[in-house]
């Protein structure tokens, strides 16, 4: 098995991309849910999937403190490609706050540290391949490996798309969001144009969902949109306990973590497997073409 790897974008800051992406590597690694291997990495400089997932002090002292977040990765790409051992930036114990009886198969994270800001200025284009060399060697450990993308167009979110074969696009169901989203589409047509690349959007996301007359307009403008990715059947509610679900400091079972939505996720996870076996198909059909 080869894992699977997904860019989880939008251009829009604030719609719920890293609160998806920590959800979607909590629900598909826990023992008492899917039991899958994944692998999260924060390509944001806003580093908030890695203040999600792990402890600052840990982050700081262990990681950060010692060269070992993204951005260092990306500045000495070149030495850490010669020598193929990126595992000291894989953090594998106690990645996120989720704990029950048989807590996770495999939950990794590489994190990332807000001085990717810096680094990401003087990034060459060659630079966009980077994620994908250091993801190859790493594909037969996982079966997903989830990238949290930043809500800008550089050389960082391209090395995501030339690292991905799926991207899932989270959108909140507002005029902004939207714009997001449409500006995202095009630039990803771009970059498969640009780079000969085929990175695949399985769909749209719901996220933030709280039901206003506004909201309901600007989702069936979503919905009915042939250019926009086939909607998920499932949405993420907007809810208190998951806009407190990116505070790392105390350890919670899935459903005190995630409250009343804890159901929508355990479906929209399995939805989400669910798309991608099916897309996985439909790509070796392709293939398979004489
Ligand atoms: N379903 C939700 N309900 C309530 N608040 C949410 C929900 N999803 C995200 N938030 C909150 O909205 C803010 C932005 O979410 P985040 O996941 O960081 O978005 P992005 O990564 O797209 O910038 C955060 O404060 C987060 O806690
Ligand atoms: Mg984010």
């Amino acid at each position: 098995m080869t894992a699977k790897v997904i860019s989880v974008c939008n251009l829009k800051g604030g719609v719920g991309k890293t609160t998806l992406v920590m959800a979607l590597a909590e629900y598909l690694a826990g023992d008492t849910m899917y039991g899958q291997r994944v692998l999260a990495i924060d390509l944001d400089p806003q580093s908030n999937l890695t203040t999600g997932l792990m402890s600052e002090e840990v982050w700081e002292w262990q990681y950060n403190n010692r060269g070992l977040t993204l951005p260092f990765l990306f500045k000495n790409a070149e030495y850490f490609l010669a020598n193929g051992n990126y595992d000291k930036f894989i953090v594998k114990e106690e990645v996120s706050n989720v704990r029950n009886k048989n807590s996770f198969n495999c939950l990794h994270l590489i994190p990332s540290s807000p001085r990717l800001f810096e680094v990401q200025e003087y990034l060459p284009e060659s630079s966009v391949s980077i994620l994908r060399q250091i993801i190859t060697p790493l594909l037969a450990e996982y079966d997903y490996i989830l990238i949290d993308c930043p809500p800008s167009i550089n050389n960082i979110i391209k090395s995501a798309f030339y690292a991905s074969d799926f991207c899932l696009t989270p959108c909140v169901p507002s005029r902004m969001s939207i714009h997001g989203l449409e500006l995202l589409l095009k630039q990803i047509e771009k970059f498969n144009q640009d780079y000969e690349h085929h990175l695949n959007p399985i769909g749209t996301l719901i996220s933030r969902y709280n039901g206003t007359v506004a909201q309901t307009q600007n989702l069936n403008f979503i919905i009915v949109n042939p250019f926009f990715p086939p909607t998920f059947y499932n949405k993420i509610p907007e809810r208190a306990k998951v806009a407190e679900s990116l505070d790392f400091s105390m350890q919670l079972t899935y459903k005190q973590k995630y409250g009343d939505t804890h159901d929508a996720m355990v479906k929209l996870t399995k939805e989400f497997m669910q798309r991608l076996n099916q897309n996985s198909v439909n790509l070796l059909q392709m293939v398979s073409l004489p």
